[in-house]
């Protein structure tokens, strides 16, 4: 059996149960997964999503969250509604001063749980995607230390490459807990990973 059969066999897999779910992307089982692990959801909490779009992560939180909660989606991209009268979405840039304002209007206070699957579209110069991703963490960050509240969580996709071990010193520094994650659905060629921040310390 060819590795590239085995990764179109799994990729097939997961649209294949998206669709049947009804879930928007396949990377809804990514959130589902890392939240079945690390409980970073929970009902009621208030969740940011940043790079939401076309919404498979909302999905996954609009379930987790409830009634209860509430859960705000920012994307460049425009996102189909959800029924849910708990779901919120702003479009734009999340690294625009402009939208961070709004993003913080909108919340009027704060968050249990920011979650960003945001990935920058690809220049094709490894260096300068490199420098975009970091970038989209780092104000993942800034805006976390603005809008997360005190124990809070924040889970956030990344790659590795100059500049990652920068930015997880900051994020270690203001979480009480940082793992790293590759759920069983993101694709192993992928370089792809996630950051679990759990237990932010507000006041460090
Ligand atoms: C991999 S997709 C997210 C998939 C989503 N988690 C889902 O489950 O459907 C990444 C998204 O990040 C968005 N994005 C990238 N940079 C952004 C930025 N600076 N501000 C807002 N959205 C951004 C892209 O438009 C894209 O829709």
């Amino acid at each position: 059996m060819g590795k590239r059969w085995q990764i179109e066999k799994k990729k097939e897999h997961y649209y294949r149960s998206a669709k049947k779910e009804n879930y928007r992307s396949r990377a809804s089982y990514k959130l589902q997964q890392i939240n079945n692990k690390y409980k970073i959801i929970k009902a009621g909490d208030v969740v940011l999503d940043l790079g939401a779009a076309p919404g498979g992560w909302t999905q996954v939180a609009l379930q987790q969250v409830g009634k209860e909660g509430k859960v705000i989606a920012v994307d460049l991209k425009r996102i189909k509604p959800f029924k849910e009268s708990n779901f919120y979405f702003i479009q734009g840039d999340f690294t625009q001063k402009e939208i961070q304002d709004t993003i913080i209007q909108k919340i009027d206070g704060k968050v249990e749980v920011i979650i960003c699957d945001a990935s920058p579209s690809l220049y094709g110069i490894k260096d300068i995607d490199q420098q975009r991703t970091m970038n989209l963490g780092e104000n993942v960050l800034k805006i976390a230390n603005y809008l997360l509240k005190d124990k809070g969580n924040l889970l956030m996709k990344s790659f590795q490459g100059s500049g990652y071990e920068d930015l997880l010193k900051k994020i270690k520094k203001r979480f009480k807990v940082v793992k790293t994650t590759k759920p069983p659905s993101s694709r192993k060629s992928s370089s792809e990973m996630y950051l679990i921040a759990l237990g932010f310390k507000a006041n460090s």
